[in-house]
């Protein structure tokens, strides 16, 4: 426990301790890797946009809008907003700098923060951080196949096996108005049932009600008509042609019916990685087709497809990457105040070499020193005493394997002539 009169960070944010932020680095390092190969190229976005940016993307319905962004007026009242996603600053992003112009088909990866104003819980963050990959210009099944092939491999990659990827279609501008009027329809026979939320989603946004969180509702929702029974034909061609290529690359797949998303600019194919064990918060990841995105933003109607995934819930899921702490190479052990200078001098030569170095203060005893080497996981003791000192050599001992042979190393050689010395001791001994 924290002293009582220390400030404390803000509900739903929170640190990340180098135990987890290790594990977040290999995550990030392998979706670099992943997406390389897959044609994508990184974007660093603003975490501040125009709040009518997301206002206009996301939908003025959906939760996210309505009661969770983080929304403040600038000094000269420009109304801005933490980003609640990256989506919308993608598209902002692709338009203003004229890729839509230069790089139609655009392949852009990202990973940062976003904030939302949710009721934090395991797994549920209000600062939370995503991985995400967005293919604009392509309104083709085969660019939905290749994100979610290339998905699937990193997930796999990274060891996240447990998850279950689902998928559905929720119509575009043809069909997604009669499916709205069907599930009006629906809602309307049974609204003494729903709760109040739900009666106002009735109206404005029907399909919000198959997300509604009250039990109640969702039992409700259960029998709802489902939006394959309403797609157009351009929309279940889609559908087929996805599912096809999936089944090709041998993609595991379940079908969900009622998978809606949180956001409104989801057209055709809409998807969720979920993963057991995590209690309420289930997605990993989620994505999909976006194609009037970009019209809405006032740029040409081309279309988009991508993903995010959560970076907290991912690490939860694929445990056993790089769950090990690397201890210190060496861990260097000035025995009294002489010794200082000399042992900062050795571990700068070796650091500048590329070593990973630990150096302890002085003034304890060797046998306290080595007690601490052997709590770093260090590999070698690198010992510096008076004895040490005169004789220009520095003590070594390995801490894992042959415990009790002794080396040196000549404090006078040069930075890479001390690196290969201490490289043999560890190569030697393995
Ligand atoms: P989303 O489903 O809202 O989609 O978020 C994607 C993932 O971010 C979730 O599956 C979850 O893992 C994580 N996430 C969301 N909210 C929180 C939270 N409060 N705490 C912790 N993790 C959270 C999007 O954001 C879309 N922009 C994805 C997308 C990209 N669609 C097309 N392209």
């Amino acid at each position: 426990m924290p002293p009582p009169d220390t400030i404390a960070a803000v509900k739903g944010f929170r640190d990340v301790l180098p135990d987890e932020s290790r594990r977040w680095r290999a995550l990030e390092e392998a979706a670099e890797r992943v997406f390389t190969c897959y044609g994508f190229g990184e974007i660093r976005l603003p975490v501040v946009e125009r709040t009518e940016l997301f206002a206009r993307s996301l939908g003025e319905t959906t939760d996210i809008v309505e009661k969770e962004m983080y929304s403040f007026a600038d000094r000269d009242e420009t109304g801005l907003t933490l980003r609640p996603e990256a989506t919308a600053g993608v598209v902002r992003a692709y338009l203003e700098s004229g890729l839509a112009q230069s790089d139609p088909s655009a392949r852009l990866y990202y990973r940062g923060p976003m904030f939302r104003r949710e009721r934090p819980q395991r797994g549920r963050y209000r600062q939370f951080y995503q991985i995400g990959a967005e293919v604009l210009g392509r309104d083709d099944p085969l660019a939905d196949a290749e994100l979610l092939v290339m998905l699937d491999r990193y997930l796999a990659g990274v060891g996240a096996r447990a998850t279950r990827l689902e998928l559905n279609s929720v119509g575009d501008r043809v069909c997604r108005p009669v499916y709205r009027e069907r599930l009006r329809e629906f809602g309307r026979a049974h609204l003494a049932g729903l709760c109040p939320d739900c009666h106002r989603r009735l109206e404005r946004n029907p399909l919000r009600m198959l997300d509604c969180k009250v039990e109640s509702c969702q039992e409700i929702m259960a029998r709802a008509p489902v939006a394959a029974d309403s797609l157009c034909e351009g929309c279940r061609a889609h559908l087929a042609q996805v599912r096809t290529l999936l089944e090709q690359e041998r993609v595991a797949y379940a079908m969900n019916p009622r998978l809606v998303r949180g956001l409104d600019y989801y057209c055709r194919t809409a998807f969720e990685v979920v993963a057991g064990g995590l209690g309420a918060q289930n997605a990993v990841g989620g994505g999909g087709r976006y194609d009037g995105l970009v019209a809405a933003l006032g740029g040409p109607d081309v279309a988009g497809v991508g993903f995010a995934l959560g970076l907290e819930r991912l690490a939860m899921v694929a445990p056993e990457v790089e769950a090990e702490a690397p201890g210190p190479t060496a861990l260097i052990l000035p025995l009294d105040a002489q010794a200082v200078g000399p042992a900062l001098a050795l571990a700068t030569r070796l650091r500048d070499g590329g070593l990973a170095v630990g150096l302890e203060p002085a003034g304890r005893s060797l046998k306290a020193l080595l007690r601490i080497a052997d709590r770093r996981h260090a590999r070698l003791a690198v010992i510096l005493g008076e004895e040490e000192l005169r004789a220009r050599r520095a003590t070594v001992r390995d801490l894992v394997q042959h415990q009790d042979r002794r080396q040196v190393l000549p404090l006078d050689a040069g930075g890479p002539e001390l690196v290969r010395a201490l490289q043999a001791m560890i190569g030697g001994g393995q």
